[in-house]
């Protein structure tokens, strides 16, 4: 009766419910319902199979929203928002949101000043970079207050970008993983969510996996995989093949699920020349244990010396040097043309780290052989050496080149003016295999 009555007051002063408390009632949730199903019953019916329904979370939780906030607008009688940001989830889901979005902090803003961000601009325009980079990253949602509904200028909406700028100051999009209006954790535990943004020439993690041992097990098992269950821990829960989530999310026997997905990663593989990451050890051994629920220590130690030999390969052979002779260059103001990017030779160095250097890096990370060679470092030695260094000597550079003479006496290099008989012999008598012994660290970043 008194909820009868509060309706029939507002509907007769005609301003509506004006917050969440008047409207958290049972009526005004149930017309979202009642017309969203004729509106747009494919959204009602996605939201109506969702464990969300079944606990009777409805439209109004989420979109619910007070007068006054930056996006919420008048709906049918009520204030709505159409963004719901991790912090309309955090009301329920804290934790998620806690880890999930300083997660994202530092590298949001990064992206906004990077050299991809600038080459997007110049040489594409700002189209691209919308519905390209920002697709993935995420736009920083406009508010538009002559709009009907605030928002959401097409520039910057429809997003659901990893680091979307959000205007309650939050980061992210829960639905970058958890797609509406289902927010499954079955469908994010599959590596087909990831593969919207980690796939590609500059980061092919997607094409890795399906190509690892690990992606063929898991294909060829998915039945066993038990993605419904309510406790997902690897090993005991499932045991036929990690996904994306189990090595890089889901719980182990010693750690619950984390919404950070660098609490796992001892390197960083996306820089020119890759580094360690702070608390690299811990991060390292987070990620061992994962390992462990199907492999033993020897395997999984022998993993990591393998991939950590790759990395420093990478690195000290090619990226160091190409990085060191791109610095000559600028400061003597070699390049033909003033502006980045528009000599040819950055975009050759470009390539050489952002594209082929990386993909070996991550086929070695995760075990893609073909990534690790073809698409990695056979394009780097190829282009290094081929098109790379033949540049630089172009441009007539004097102190580049003669470091490039120098580079080439050294042992990594000197096979370029030595006969191949030679050659032949060092690699048969194991000379070379000293010369990569200290590569194998199983050590970021240290020397
Ligand atoms: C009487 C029918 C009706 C009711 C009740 C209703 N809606 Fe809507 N809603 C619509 C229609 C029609 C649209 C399409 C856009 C428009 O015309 O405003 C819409 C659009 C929306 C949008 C998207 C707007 C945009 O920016 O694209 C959201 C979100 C939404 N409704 C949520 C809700 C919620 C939450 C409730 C309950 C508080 C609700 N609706 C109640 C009819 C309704
Ligand atoms: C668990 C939270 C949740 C519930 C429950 C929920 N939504 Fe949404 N909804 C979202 C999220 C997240 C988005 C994406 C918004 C964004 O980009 O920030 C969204 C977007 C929308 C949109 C705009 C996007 C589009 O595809 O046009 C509409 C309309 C909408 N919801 C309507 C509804 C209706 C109607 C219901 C109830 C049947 C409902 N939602 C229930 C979280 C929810
Ligand atoms: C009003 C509280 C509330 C809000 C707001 C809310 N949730 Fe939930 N969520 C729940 C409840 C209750 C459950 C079911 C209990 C459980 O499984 O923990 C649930 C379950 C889930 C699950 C597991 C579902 C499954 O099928 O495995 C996911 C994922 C999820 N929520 C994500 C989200 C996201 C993303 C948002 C924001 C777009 C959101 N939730 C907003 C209360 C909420
Ligand atoms: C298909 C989705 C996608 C597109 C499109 C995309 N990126 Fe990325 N980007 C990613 C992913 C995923 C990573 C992380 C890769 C990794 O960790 O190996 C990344 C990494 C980066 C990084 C490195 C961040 C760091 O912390 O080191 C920068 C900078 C960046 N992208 C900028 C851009 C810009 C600018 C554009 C457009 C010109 C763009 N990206 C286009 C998905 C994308
Ligand atoms: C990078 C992808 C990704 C993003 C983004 C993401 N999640 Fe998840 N989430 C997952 C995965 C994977 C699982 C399943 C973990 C498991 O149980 O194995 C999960 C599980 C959940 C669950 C179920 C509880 C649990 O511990 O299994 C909730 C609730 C949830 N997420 C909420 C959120 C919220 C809220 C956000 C935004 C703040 C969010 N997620 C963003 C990948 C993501
Ligand atoms: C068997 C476990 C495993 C699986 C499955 C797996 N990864 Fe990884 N991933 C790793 C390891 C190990 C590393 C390197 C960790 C380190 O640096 O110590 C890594 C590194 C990464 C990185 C960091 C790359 C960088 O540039 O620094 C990203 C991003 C990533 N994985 C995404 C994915 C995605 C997406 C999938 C699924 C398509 C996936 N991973 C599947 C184990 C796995
Ligand atoms: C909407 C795009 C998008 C989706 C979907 C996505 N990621 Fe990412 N991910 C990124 C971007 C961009 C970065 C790097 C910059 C950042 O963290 O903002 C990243 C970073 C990572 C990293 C490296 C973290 C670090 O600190 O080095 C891992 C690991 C990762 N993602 C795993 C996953 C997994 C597993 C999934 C699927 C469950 C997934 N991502 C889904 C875009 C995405
Ligand atoms: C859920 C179980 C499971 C987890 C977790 C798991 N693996 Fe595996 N792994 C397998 C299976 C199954 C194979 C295929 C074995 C075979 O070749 O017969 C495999 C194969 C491998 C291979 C061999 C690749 C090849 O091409 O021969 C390596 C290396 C490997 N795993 C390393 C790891 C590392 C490192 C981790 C942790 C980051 C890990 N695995 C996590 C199940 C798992």
């Amino acid at each position: 009766m008194m909820k009868f009555s509060i309706i029939l007051v507002c509907v007769v002063i005609g301003l509506g419910f004006s917050s969440p408390a008047d409207a958290d009632d049972s009526v005004v949730r149930g017309k979202c319902m009642t017309c969203h199903k004729e509106i747009s019953p494919g959204l009602y019916n996605q939201w109506f199979g969702s464990r969300h329904a079944k606990h009777d979370v409805t439209c109004y939780d989420c979109h619910g929203a007070e007068r006054g906030e930056a996006d919420a607008y008048l709906h049918e009688g009520t204030y709505i928002a159409t963004l719901v940001t991790p912090r309309d989830c955090g009301e329920c889901h804290t934790q998620e949101m806690n880890e999930f979005v300083p997660a994202h902090r530092a590298k949001a803003g990064h992206i906004l000043e990077s050299a991809d961000a600038y080459m997007a601009h110049a040489v594409a325009g700002d189209p691209a970079a919308v519905a390209g980079c920002e697709s993935c990253h995420g736009s920083k949602i406009k508010i538009d207050p002559n709009s009907p509904n605030k928002l959401l200028r097409g520039k910057s909406w429809p997003n659901s970008g990893i680091g979307r700028i959000n205007p309650d100051g939050t980061l992210g999009a829960c639905n970058s993983c958890h797609l509406r209006h289902e927010f499954s954790r079955s469908q994010a535990r599959q590596p087909e969510t990831c593969g919207k943004c980690h796939l590609g020439p500059d980061h092919p993690q997607k094409e890795i996996y399906e190509e690892s041992k690990h992606g063929i097990v898991y294909y060829t098992n998915l039945d066993k995989m038990n993605l419904d269950a309510d406790r997902w821990v690897v090993g005991q829960d499932y045991y036929a093949a990690p996904t994306c989530a189990t090595c890089h999310l889901s719980a182990t026997r010693k750690q619950p699920v984390t919404h950070d997905a660098g609490e796992r990663i001892s390197w960083t593989l996306r820089p020119p020349v890759s580094k360690q990451q702070d608390n690299w050890e811990k991060k390292r051994a987070n990620m061992q244990d994962v390992c462990s629920a199907c492999h033993g220590p020897v395997w999984v130690k022998g993993h990591y010396e393998q991939f950590d030999g790759v990395v420093n390969l990478y690195n000290e052979k090619f990226a160091k040097p190409a990085g060191e002779v791109m610095t000559i260059l600028k400061k003597n103001q070699t390049l033909k043309n003033p502006a980045e990017y528009s000599n040819d030779i950055e975009w050759i160095y470009w390539e050489l780290w952002h594209h082929e250097g990386r993909r070996a890096r991550h086929g070695a990370s995760m075990m893609g052989p073909d990534y690790t060679w073809w698409h990695g470092l056979y394009e780097v030695g190829k282009h290094f050496y081929f098109e790379f260094l033949p540049a630089v000597r172009e441009t007539g550079d004097a102190e580049a080149i003669a470091y490039i003479d120098q580079l080439m006496t050294e042992p990594f290099h000197r096979w370029m003016n030595q006969p191949t008989d030679e050659i032949k012999k060092q690699i048969r008598s194991g000379d070379m295999q000293k010369l990569y012994e200290h590569l194998y660290r199983t050590e970021p970043g240290t020397k």
